[in-house]
């Protein structure tokens, strides 16, 4: 890994007694940290002269002491620090991580008692802010139970439009909606009783990551680096004051955190620019993440899958159960004894096909969900049956599937669902590991549906972050690649643990089958759930014409089928499904192409054009080859992209193989009309690219000369 490191000691200016002032290194934001009359912290943020964030208070509450007021600041210290670092995967070769950083000591203020110290560490980037607390060993105590984090961002002089989700202890997958603080109250009420399964907050609470705009405009990203050993972060919202407060997950008691001192909190992270491009552009939260903790990441290897999978949400009746007895006969243990149901397709003859489809395609994955016993009883969430992570069912044969794999070429992909009974499954985990191993898997798709954790903690309590940890931690030391799906929501530290190559911790393709998806959705998660990390969103849906969810009653996606390609584009992820039925994919074999072409890792991004919940247009370098490519979409209306192709190398001609909609094409009523067309181009063509409603753009860019493309 290069780390090119450069330390300049800066002196703070400082304001009134104790003052601390910072600005990043292009001069674009200035910082101010203080404390006020009673000794209580607090900061405020510039952006180009305008304010982004008003004086807003900061501060942590434990039993034992708080943290809150009573200080006083005893010292700063200001650094700047610009180095590179080369990430395992992602959309760029190389990240630089250019900051100014301030830390600021606070101490009791004398006569205040007990004693206490904390430092309030900021980094100042160009592209925004993160800060942290740091609390020492203290003299009075050094276990505390935390009952509340004070952090505020006060938007009070603005009246933003914010992009977000509910507030909620257990579930992200809901659409986002576009609001002011004065609509949130309407906002968030329509999701009431939407969610039977999650444990939604009362209140005006919202998650992060999400997306503020201003009138001028100002696009606002605030979200969290490096939750670890700490529960995640809602924000509660004061629609007068518009002020968005910190909202710890707690545990059943109501503790929000059991912390061994010392202890750094996650990073509060916001990043700021006045161009939306920015935004997306920002590796901030990965910045702010600790290095890679594994040292040789060679068998790390990003990859497309296909999966046994999509048959059982659209409309086959398809089971991930293998019999339908066991409802009726829950004392049953010997699977053998039983018939299969005939509906369930994670079966030797079914999987085998996914596996010569895959060979045939070179896409190096097949997921198969449903192959291990304990399916009878998942959706009622393990009443009855137990999840068994090394018991094939009858019907798939493990040992001749994985050498019949090997033979095409091909590696399976783990799947361990354990309807979120996360303490069983660390009791299982290094059996299922071991099981992994022995079996020839690299990689598992993990989940946690349903609303019953162990002791009643949440989805994204700290018993929970701890355990999403240890899973990965323990995954490392077996070389196991991790996509896990409903875990606590992603804040970078995939790039401490490459091994967790996504998540998927927000509303997925999946809902095409389960109440839709409309066209604005993707053009949300780029700009807020994508700053913690790759999705698995697992676009690829070809057959867009599907069977609602357990209903057989037809819906249409919100998609046209190019559109479906576009997503390898603007919802990068190192580990990418191909979500259709492979008799989908033969239908639209031509269309197929750019699947099976398009790369997961990348050696440059450019984001051309974007606004949140309208558009996004990105081109990007294969890491492997001098290939370009460019993805566009559009929300539910028309549009006209505008590529510009002066990223490329002067003097290179370049073949553009251009997937577009078809003139007539319509997510409402035309969706799978495409075009494949190819034109000559170099880095002085703009195309004008015609977007469908709910549609978009793929291309590929070869250079007609490799050689000369090399050499640029
Ligand atoms: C929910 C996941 O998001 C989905 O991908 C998976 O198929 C089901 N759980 C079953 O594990
Ligand atoms: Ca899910």
């Amino acid at each position: 890994m290069n780390n090119r490191f450069y330390l300049l000691p800066l002196l703070a200016a400082s304001i009134g007694a104790s003052a601390a002032v910072i600005t990043s290194p292009s001069g674009n934001f200035t910082l101010e940290v203080d404390v006020d009359g009673a000794g209580a912290p607090y900061y405020s943020l510039d952006y180009k002269g305008r304010k982004v964030v008003s004086k807003s208070g900061l501060g942590l509450l434990a039993d034992e002491m708080a943290f809150d007021k009573g200080f006083v600041i005893t010292g700063t210290d200001t650094t700047t620090v610009d180095r590179t670092w080369e990430p395992v995967w992602g959309e760029y070769a190389s990240i630089r991580d250019h900051f100014r950083e301030l830390a600021v000591d606070l101490e009791s203020a004398p006569g205040t008692s007990p004693e206490r110290k904390m430092t309030l560490r900021f980094r100042l980037f160009d592209d925004g802010l993160g800060f942290r607390y740091e609390l020492p060993r203290q003299d009075k105590a050094n276990y505390l139970t935390l009952r509340r984090e004070s952090t505020e961002f006060d938007f009070g002089h603005e009246d933003p439009t914010l992009f977000c989700i509910p507030g909620d202890y257990d579930t992200d997958e809901y659409l986002f909606s576009e609001t002011t603080f004065g609509g949130l109250a309407e906002a968030m009420a329509s999701y009431r009783g939407r969610h039977t399964e999650s444990q939604a907050v009362e209140g005006l609470s919202v998650q992060t990551p999400l997306l503020l705009k201003t009138s001028d405009p100002l696009y606002i990203n605030i979200h969290e680096a490096a939750l670890d050993g700490y529960p995640a972060m809602l924000l509660d919202a004061d629609p007068s004051g518009k002020k968005l407060s910190a909202h710890l997950v707690p545990d059943r008691l109501g503790v929000r955190a059991y912390l061994q001192l010392p202890f750094n909190t996650p990073w509060r992270t916001l990043i700021v620019s006045d161009d939306a491009r920015d935004i997306l552009a920002s590796q901030l939260v990965l910045n702010l993440n600790e290095p890679c903790k594994i040292e040789d990441t060679s068998w790390i290897t990003p990859m497309k899958f296909v999966g046994v999978w999509w048959e059982m949400f659209t409309g086959h009746k398809k089971t991930w159960a293998y019999s339908d007895d066991y409802r009726a006969k829950p004392g049953i243990t010997d699977y053998s004894k039983l018939p299969s149901n005939g509906r369930h397709p994670a079966n030797t003859a079914n999987v085998m096909k996914y596996i010569d489809f895959a060979a045939k395609h070179n896409i190096p994955g097949v997921l198969v969900e449903g192959w291990n016993e304990g399916w009878e009883d998942w959706c009622s969430y393990r009443k009855n049956r137990q999840f068994l992570f090394d018991k094939p069912y009858p019907d798939f044969d493990i040992d001749s599937l994985t050498s019949y794999a090997a033979s095409k070429g091909v590696k399976l992909i783990m799947h361990h669902e354990t309807a979120a009974n996360a303490a069983d499954y660390e009791r299982q985990l290094e059996r299922a590991f071991s099981y992994m191993k022995e079996k020839g898997y690299d990689a598992v798709k993990t989940g946690y549906v349903g609303a019953i954790i162990p002791r009643s903690e949440h989805h994204t309590s700290q018993w929970m972050v701890d355990h999403a940890r240890h899973v990965i931690e323990r995954a490392a030391a077996y070389r196991i690649m991790i996509d896990s799906h409903e875990a606590p929501r992603p804040t970078g530290l995939c790039r401490t643990w490459p091994n967790w190559l996504a998540q998927e911790s927000a509303r997925g393709g999946e809902f095409e089958s389960m109440g839709g998806n409309p066209p604005s959705h993707t053009c949300i998660l780029p700009f807020t759930r994508l700053k913690g990390g790759p999705m698995d969103y697992t676009p690829g849906l070809f057959q867009t014409d599907l069977s609602y969810y357990g209903e057989g009653k037809t819906v249409k996606a919100g998609t046209t089928l190019v559109r479906q390609l576009a997503l390898y584009l603007t919802m990068p992820s190192p580990l990418q499904m191909a979500c259709d039925l492979p008799e989908n994919y033969e239908r639209f074999a031509d269309a197929f192409q750019f699947i099976e072409d398009v790369p997961v890792d990348w050696r440059d991004s450019r984001y051309l054009e974007a606004e949140p919940g309208r558009h996004i247009t990105v081109a990007r370098l294969d890491k492997a080859s001098d290939d370009w490519y460019v993805g566009a979409v559009t929300d539910e209306n028309a549009r006209k992209a505008l590529i510009d192709l002066s990223f490329l190398p002067k003097g290179v001609k370049y073949e553009a193989t251009i997937y577009e909609d078809a003139p007539d094409a319509d997510y409402r009523t035309n969706p799978q009309a495409y075009r494949i067309r190819r034109q000559t181009v170099d880095s002085r063509t703009k195309l004008r690219q015609p977007l469908a409603p709910g549609g978009g753009v793929a291309i590929r860019l070869q250079p007609r000369d490799k050689a000369l493309a090399a050499k640029k």
